[in-house]
């Protein structure tokens, strides 16, 4: 199948469908990072998308999508930057619909729990990195089309730290933040887990 990997510069997944013989090409604006640019096609995907594709599955970016960002939206209390934060809001609802509106016959989008839920539907169905073999906790949604839900491969035990005012994180997400603190990339935060790269393309491949 001809599948395209929209919004994914770790090439996670890509690397995934190519290895069970798929023509899988990962497409983000940024240089890949995952070694292999004969399959990344680094431009924005509003072009790339009017292309034919058996399969879509995108991650496209969450900044304004989330949830966890929402008291920023107060307008009373942020004015022009809340103002700016709700058109960068829509512009980002926008770009996820030119997914989900894709002439495609299998999309999958991820995203983290937000604003779609309720500006666009549900998500089919929610995952965690810990029903695939990893040790994080992070609900990610999946909206699906022509493809069927994920089934988890290998359901371990999260590791929860839970800190001095009883908030409890995975410690996957604690590490993250101090890599983020140390100066990294947050994009080192968004890559998809190899456990869920792997159970897409041998269940949807
Ligand atoms: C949430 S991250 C997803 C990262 C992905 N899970 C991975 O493993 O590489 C969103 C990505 O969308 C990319 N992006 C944003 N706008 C884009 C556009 N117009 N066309 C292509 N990629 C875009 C960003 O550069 C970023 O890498």
């Amino acid at each position: 199948m001809k599948i395209l990997l929209a919004c994914e510069e770790s090439q996670a997944v890509c690397k995934e469908f190519r290895k069970l013989g798929h023509e899988a090409y990962s497409c983000d604006i940024l240089e890949c990072s995952g070694g292999h640019p004969e399959w990344h096609l680094q431009e924005d995907l509003t072009e790339i998308l009017k292309e034919k594709w058996d399969m879509i599955i995108a991650f496209p970016p969450c900044t304004y999508l989330t949830v966890t960002g929402n008291r920023w939206f107060n307008i009373e209390k942020y004015g022009d930057k809340a103002r700016q934060r709700h058109k960068d809001r829509d512009e980002a609802i926008k770009f996820f619909m030119m997914i989900a509106n894709a002439e495609c016959e299998k999309i999958a989008i991820e995203n983290p729990v937000g604003i779609m839920s309720t500006s666009w539907r549900r998500p089919n169905q929610v995952i965690q990195p810990y029903q695939f073999g990893h040790t994080a906790r992070k609900a990610t949604c999946l909206w699906l089309s022509g493809l069927p839900e994920l089934v988890p491969t290998e359901v371990v035990e999260p590791k929860i730290i839970t800190l001095k005012n009883g908030k409890t994180f995975s410690e996957d997400y604690m590490k993250g933040v101090k890599r983020s603190k140390a100066g990294e990339a947050s994009n080192s935060r968004s890559k998809t887990y190899i456990g869920i790269a792997k159970a897409m393309a041998s269940q949807w491949g």
